[in-house]
């Protein structure tokens, strides 16, 4: 029987947290370093199909002056190509879930996924259709490209979430692409990536913070957390009114344990740490976890699982 809880299982049995796609964990050093942290998988960086040097530097502002838990960043997918992925990710010896990107078409994610498809740390794929640091328009936000790619994923039976942006500016759109969604073999989705086309300034140099894209970059961190709850809730809330069995998985704003515990009580099933992971390394993570676990012996509650979603309307 088709159930995301039980394919997902490595990850929600475990530890139900894991890194986030883009920090630290484009190279096998890094993805060795979070074989170390206590995640249940590890998130590689969004592959393409060829080595990408992504775009000029500085193209990352790990804290912004005003608020020191943000970032701002247009990486612009740099990544060694998936035959790079081929070769190690089978080293690892936690389970992977291989984050997969296109710059150029649909069959750019079908072809990376066909090399990486029997390697057997590779347990899931997170399918980014959400980039914003590229020239491409979001596959997410485009719904007969998407529901074309999800048709094909699920006649190739691929395992796959789907990291998606925030739709909180039309909620009409939300419900077509959440439909597209629910039809679709999909075993959630990671929502959300970091919120596209903002800009800071440096005070002292009267300059942007980054370089391409004339400034403006992917927002992450503390500040996003309340604009994530809202798009975890919602899908969270889709997903049930419709009796679709998959799960949402929180990312966004969490730098400190209380956003993670917000962050189930609105629907996720797990989370994803990135800017304070970039900032604190992979201490973020047992810290996390000790407070979730610490919360739910105090207040009697025996497993995560009876938290998801329980958040209530005032
Ligand atoms: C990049 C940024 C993202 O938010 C993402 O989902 C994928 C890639 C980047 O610029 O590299």
């Amino acid at each position: 029987m088709f159930s995301p809880k039980k394919i997902l299982s490595f990850l929600l049995d475990t530890v139900p947290i894991t890194n986030a796609s883009g920090p630290k964990c484009t190279y096998y050093e890094e993805l060795k370093e979070l074989e170390k942290a206590c995640i249940g998988a590890i998130v590689t960086k969004t592959m393409t199909k060829l080595p990408r040097e992504g775009n000029p530097k500085p193209r990352l502002k790990e804290r912004l002056d005003f608020h020191p838990d943000c970032s701002i960043n247009s990486m612009g997918l740099p990544n060694p190509g998936v035959d790079y992925y081929v070769d190690i990710l089978n080293k690892l010896k936690k389970p992977v879930i291989a984050s997969v990107g296109s710059v150029t078409d649909l069959n750019e994610y079908f072809e990376i996924i066909n090399k990486l498809q029997s390697i057997e740390s590779v347990k899931a794929f997170e399918v980014n259709v959400s980039c914003p640091n590229i020239e491409k328009k979001a596959l997410a936000l485009i719904p007969e490209k998407l529901g074309e790619l999800l048709n094909t994923l699920d006649d190739m039976k691929v395992k796959y979430l789907l990291k998606i942006p925030p739709f909180n500016f039309d909620l009409e759109f939300f419900e077509r692409i959440a439909n597209i969604v629910a039809d679709s073999n999909c075993l959630g989705v990671s929502a959300i990536n970091s919120l596209p086309n903002c800009m800071d300034i440096d005070l002292k140099s009267l300059t942007k913070v980054i370089k391409p894209r004339k400034g403006y970059g992917g927002f992450g961190g503390g500040c996003l957390l309340y604009l994530a709850l809202a798009e975890v809730n919602r899908w969270y809330s889709f997903f049930k009114e419709h009796g679709v069995d998959k799960i949402v998985i929180g990312v966004g704003g969490i730098t400190k344990p209380e956003a993670a515990l917000k962050h189930f009580l609105a629907g996720a099933s797990a989370v994803q740490i990135g800017t304070w992971y970039i900032q604190e390394g992979i201490a973020v993570f047992e810290k996390v976890w000790n407070f979730i676990t610490n919360w739910l012996k105090e207040k009697g509650f025996s497993k995560v699982e009876e938290i998801i979603g329980i958040v209530k309307d005032l």
